[in-house]
C-alpha cells in the first residue's frame, strides 16, 4: 500500500500523514524533508540559491525513488501537480488523496509563516488564490480521492482517511 497526500501548502499533508502512517503501521516519508535533507539546506534557501526549477527537479528525483515503495504513507509539496512526469512516479501502485482547504483557511494558517517560499514578500491571500487557480484542475484530476480538510481535528480526519481507504 502507498498512499500519496497532495494539496495546497498549508492543508495538513505532514502533520495528517504523520498519524495515518502510525495508526496503519506504515512509513511516514516527507518529500520536504527528504530534500532538505539531501542539500542539507532549508527549502526557502535552495529556491533563493538555485530558483524554483532546481528544486523541481529534485522533487521529481526523489519522487522516482519512492516509485516503487510499498506500505508508505508520503506527504508532497504543494507543486508537485505541476510536473507530469513526477506525478507518474507518485501514482505508481498508489491511491492518490487531495486534502482539499479553503483558501481562508490557508490564510489563517500560514500568516507570519517564513518557510514557504512562494509566499514570501507577496500579498498572502493574493498569492494563494492565484497558485490555487492555477493548480485545482491538477490536484482534482490526480485524486482518487477528496477529503475536506477545513476545520476538522487530525484525529477525526485521520478516522476518515483510515475508514475511505479501506473501501478504495
Ligand atoms: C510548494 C510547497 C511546499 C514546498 C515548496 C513549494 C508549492 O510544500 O514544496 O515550498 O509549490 O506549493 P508544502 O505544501 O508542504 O508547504
Amino acid at each position: 500500500m502507498k498512499i500519496v497526500l497532495i494539496g495546497m501548502m498549508g492543508s495538513g499533508k505532514s502533520t495528517i500523514g504523520k498519524r495515518l502512517a502510525s495508526m496503519i503501521d506504515a512509513n511516514f516519508l516527507d518529500m520536504d524533508e527528504m530534500i532538505e535533507q539531501r542539500e542539507g539546506k532549508a527549502i526557502t534557501k535552495i529556491f533563493e540559491e538555485r530558483g524554483e526549477a532546481y528544486f523541481r527537479a529534485l522533487e521529481h528525483l526523489v519522487a522516482k525513488e519512492l516509485e516503487h515503495k510499498s506500505n508508505v504513507v508520503i506527504a508532497t509539496g504543494g507543486g508537485v501537480v505541476i510536473n507530469k512526469d513526477t506525478m507518474a512516479a507518485l501514482q505508481h501502485n498508489s491511491q492518490i488523496v487531495y486534502l482539499h482547504i479553503p483558501i481562508t483557511s490557508i490564510v489563517n494558517r500560514l500568516k507570519g509563516d517564513r518557510t514557504r517560499p512562494l509566499l514570501q514578500n507577496t500579498a498572502l491571500e493574493e498569492k494563494l488564490t492565484q497558485v490555487f487557480a492555477e493548480r485545482k484542475d491538477l490536484y482534482a484530476s490526480y485524486a482518487d480521492l477528496v477529503l475536506n480538510v477545513d476545520d476538522k481535528s487530525i484525529e477525526s480526519l485521520v478516522r476518515e482517511l483510515v475508514d475511505k481507504c479501506k473501501m478504495l
